[in-house]
């Protein structure tokens, strides 16, 4: 394709993107396609010539947006916000066109020199000192893996540069709450600590976060028993109900064993823009590093995940792949990125953050979040005054976790019965297109999780939900 024909067809493109977020609230929020489907409607045989750009754009049209499940939509609840803004997704394109080839410094300057730009801004725009440095990766999937290896790394004296874990004398232990998210047991697994050396720490029953003196004894017995406990994961908005571990508390007893602290924060990190909501990350900076994703509620597309550490010379050695794992940091005058974590190869794609930040300013991303923040509590009062309804868990984000209990017989449902009701009242919701809700296993019992962050949710689609949930719990 020579750049006149791309001219014409991306502006064609353009329009059709701009169209499609246009009616996006008048698509079923919940993709309704059958599994399968999608495949079946797409030609099986690989394109020997050339194809119209229109019939392109029309199967992006006819199969592919049927099969997307609308997480755009200002009825989509579920999972966690994954925002995609405009002006984000503008800095993506940018970063295509651009072509740029992110593998050492000198491949790109810009491409690491923006990268530093906006991950100070964001350190700066969230309250965090500059003993931080940070560095754009794909999730926080990645990121808590890159942490786990730097702890490893630093509780062995640097085991990969001799027999790695396999030599170590003593087995090295990671602490983590039972509500983390999946991503830190897998994380934990893959860096090779094993899962006899996992320990999943128990939760406060009401607010869900990790109980710190379990923590204390977990590792005291660990070290009893000739163990070394290397790192801590704490939560700070749990996946399931936003919970929030008490950092500073993690971080004292971590302190006392030299383990590393990991705060896993992908889906509240954007709730530090908010100064009012940062005493969630009190304890902080004792801290060694931070995960959280500006591509959920924050709002720059995906893949837009942070990972900040303060030792960054210690990542360096365990992540460099010059053969000198002795070779500094401050040696050199410039970043390489390729240093601070797994690919060699990078994408520009500080654009989508500085694109969103230069094109909405932090203002506006400060006053949505801010909206989301009274729309979830507009929520819990109405489930907290309407008889039947409970709210099972602490609100402190935008997350609301719903049970319906009706009362049978004269006895308010339990049980596997209560679970049944939960997930048909639920599904019943998901149902009518208009909104997407998605249900969850905590303290035991099916909830309804309602996550409310999409951009374009405002009060009266919250609003909207509630009169779907209290309509479905009557079964027609
Ligand atoms: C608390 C928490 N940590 C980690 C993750 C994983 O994020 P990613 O998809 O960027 O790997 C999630 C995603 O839901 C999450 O909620």
């Amino acid at each position: 394709m020579q750049p006149e024909e791309f001219r014409a067809a991306a502006h064609e493109l353009v329009d059709w993107i701009a169209d499609f977020r246009a009616r996006v609230p008048d698509l079923p929020v919940r993709s309704t396609v059958a599994p399968g489907q999608v495949r079946d409607a797409l030609a099986t045989a690989p394109p020997e010539q050339p194809q119209a750009f229109d019939d392109l754009l029309r199967d992006l049209s006819d199969v592919v947006v049927p099969g997307l499940t609308q997480v755009q939509h200002p009825g989509y609840f579920a999972w966690f916000p994954s925002n995609a803004s405009l002006a984000s997704v503008l800095g993506d394109l940018a970063s295509s066109g651009l072509g740029a080839l992110g593998i050492t410094w000198q491949s790109a300057p810009a491409l690491t020199e923006v990268e530093e730009v906006v991950t100070d801004w964001l350190r700066e725009l969230t309250g965090l000192s500059d003993a931080w440095h940070g560095a754009i990766h794909d999730t926080a999937s990645t990121g808590v893996l890159v942490a786990m290896l730097a702890a490893r790394e630093r509780a062995s004296g640097l085991s990969e540069t001799r027999g790695g874990l396999q030599a170590e004398p003593a087995p090295l232990v990671v602490y983590t709450s039972t509500q983390a998210h999946s991503s830190t047991p897998k994380a934990v697994l893959l860096a090779g600590f094993g899962r006899d050396n996992l320990r999943m720490i128990d939760v406060d029953p009401a607010t869900f976060a990790m109980d710190v003196d379990a923590l204390r004894r977990a590792m005291a017995d660990d070290v009893a028993a000739g163990r070394r406990p290397a790192a801590v994961v704490a939560s700070v908005g749990t996946t399931g109900t936003t919970a929030v571990d008490d950092v500073a508390a993690i971080v004292e007893a971590a302190r006392e064993h030299g383990a590393w602290v990991h705060v896993d924060a992908a889906m509240a990190g954007s709730a530090m823009l908010l100064p009012e909501c940062r005493w969630m990350l009190d304890g902080v900076e004792g801290a060694d590093s931070l995960g959280w994703n500006p591509h959920k509620w924050m709002g720059t597309i995906l893949d837009t995940s942070l990972l900040y550490v303060r030792d960054v010379e210690h990542l360096v050695r365990v992540m460099s792949t010059n053969p000198s794992y002795l070779r500094s940091a401050v040696d050199g005058e410039v970043t390489q990125y390729k240093d601070w974590g797994i690919p060699l190869g990078r994408r520009f794609r500080a654009l989508k953050l500085w694109f969103h930040l230069r094109l909405d300013g932090a203002e506006a991303i400060r006053a949505r979040l801010r909206r989301d923040l009274a729309n979830a509590q507009w929520l819990r009062e109405q489930a907290e005054s309407e008889p039947g309804w409970q709210v099972v868990a602490p609100v402190p984000l935008q997350t609301v976790c719903l049970r319906h209990i009706p009362v049978v017989d004269g006895a308010p449902l339990e049980g596997e019965v209560l679970d049944e009701h939960t997930l048909a009242w639920c599904e019943r919701v998901n149902a009518t297109g208009r909104a997407f809700v998605t249900p969850a296993v905590i303290g035991g019992r099916w909830t309804v999780r309602v996550s409310i962050g999409a951009e374009a949710t405002e009060l009266a689609d919250v609003e909207e939900l509630w009169s779907l949930c209290r309509a479905a719990v009557v079964p027609a």
